[in-house]
């Protein structure tokens, strides 16, 4: 197992390119199994993520491979509908190819995906849609079996205790473009994913309005066909990024980043004190003054605050000046991080949902472990600002999402390596 070693204390400077989106990326493949013909994704990052659910399609009978960043895929064989266990037990969005499987092949076994360290996981929000749809769905030794012979349109409210689910909108859309009849989706998810989802649906041939909205509009077509397409820029890499140059203090230009798809980020970044030019397609990020200032974000669904830079945003606060309160309204759990950021000097205790990070001086560097994609990331900026050595171990989280993290930021000067353990 590999692990990582951080020198801290080096300011960043230089610039960094963002890869494609890996949460665009799978759902993207996955509704490649929606046509017989080619499908060539482009800008698709090299991630785990992405090997499993190429091994995923293979299991299926389906002609899939990458190379360099451009995945093809071509469903002609497509023979198979059983999702095994083995590959979705590692990652969760493996789910996505229950929607394409029951339109496509009228059924499918998709292994449960289970619970994991950011809590609990429930997938009733995906069976609630599909079912809408006409299919029958079980939950029987630990698969979801669901077959329909034909997916009829229908009004669907996709909403839960937390709001919108991005996957369960992806999972709908993917099984609506092929029913008959109009679907709407109402308190669907807004998530740039999901919006790059449903516009490579259209360039396939589907009928999709109002993605990007809560309310979605799907007229149902007979067939889909081949498509080629680019992957929008991941905007919790650039993210993380950001956060890399405001809390070493440094000044990095960070490529390929959509602007657009960052407000809430960097409306808190106004606040902390870090200055963020957009000019084309690069962003120019420095901190404007000795200190960090505290910041207060709630996790929302899109447009508002993302989950998944709260464990990176919380790196950050912990070396502000003041307290900061970050609340989680996604995933109540999604803190295991603060433990391991304890350990490396922080101030942070939790109370339910929210976590409390009274700003130190300065963090130090320590043994910690990643538990999770964005924690680990979240450990990288901690390691990258503490004074003295950091090893993250457990580093495979990061690889899970993160294209060759170490490369671009030795680039733009961090002292960071990968060792084995
Ligand atoms: C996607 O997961 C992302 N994964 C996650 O990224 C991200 O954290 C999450 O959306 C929220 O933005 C991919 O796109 C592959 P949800 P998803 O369904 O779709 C509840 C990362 O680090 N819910 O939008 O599985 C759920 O418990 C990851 O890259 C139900 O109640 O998340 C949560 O509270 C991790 N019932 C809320 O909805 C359901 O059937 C939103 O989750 C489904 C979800």
């Amino acid at each position: 197992m590999d692990k990582i070693i951080i020198e801290g204390g080096v300011p960043l400077k230089g610039t960094i390119e963002v890869s494609g989106a890996k949460n665009a990326a799978l759902p993207i493949i996955a509704a490649a199994l929606l046509t017989e013909e080619k499908c060539i994704i482009k800008n698709v990052p090299n991630l785990r993520d992405v090997v499993t659910m190429i091994k995923i399609l293979r299991s299926l009978g389906v002609k899939a491979q990458m190379e360099q960043d451009c995945v093809t895929v071509e469903a002609k064989r497509c023979n198979q509908f059983v999702a095994d266990y083995k590959l979705v037990s590692t990652m969760r969005a493996s789910i996505c190819v229950l929607g394409p499987l029951l339109a496509k092949q009228k059924q499918a076994r998709v292994s449960m995906p289970g619970g994991c360290v950011i809590g609990q996981r429930p997938v009733d929000l995906h069976i609630k849609g599909l079912r809408a749809l006409g299919a029958q769905l079980k939950i029987e030794h630990g698969y979801i079996v669901a077959a329909a012979k034909v997916l009829h349109g229908n009004n669907i409210f996709l909403g839960g205790a937390y709001g919108s689910s991005v996957l369960a909108t992806a999972n709908v859309m993917t099984a609506a473009v092929l029913a008959k009849g109009r679907t709407l989706i109402e308190n669907a998810a807004c998530e740039p994913e999901v919006v790059d989802l449903a516009n490579f649906l259209i360039k396939m041939g589907a009928k999709i309005k109002g993605h990007g909205t809560p309310i979605i509009e799907i007229e149902g077509v007979k067939r889909l066909g081949g498509a080629s397409h680019s992957i929008i820029p991941d905007r919790i890499e650039a993210g993380t990024h950001i956060l890399a140059a405001a809390i070493t203090g440094g000044a990095l230009t960070i490529k390929k980043a959509r602007v657009d798809h960052l407000s809430a980020m960097l409306d808190k970044l106004k606040e902390v004190g870090v200055s963020v030019v957009a000019e084309q397609n690069a962003l120019h990020v420095k901190r404007k003054g000795s200190v960090l200032k505290p910041v207060d974000i709630t996790t929302l669904p899109y447009p508002g605050f993302p989950t998944d830079m709260q464990a990176q945003m919380m790196a950050m606060a912990t070396v502000s000046d003041g307290i900061s309160v970050l609340t989680e309204k996604i995933f109540p759990d999604r803190f295991m991080h603060v433990s391991e950021l304890n350990r490396m000097g922080a101030s942070v205790f939790l109370e339910g949902a929210s976590a409390i990070v009274k700003g130190v001086k300065r963090l130090s560097g320590a043994p910690v472990m990643a538990s999770d994609l964005r924690a680990s990331a979240a450990l990288i900026l901690a390691g990258l600002v503490a004074k003295g050595k950091t090893e993250v171990s457990r580093i495979y989280h990061l690889d899970r999402g993160y294209e060759r993290i170490e490369e671009k930021l030795i680039k733009v000067g961090a002292k960071i390596k990968r060792v084995k353990e």
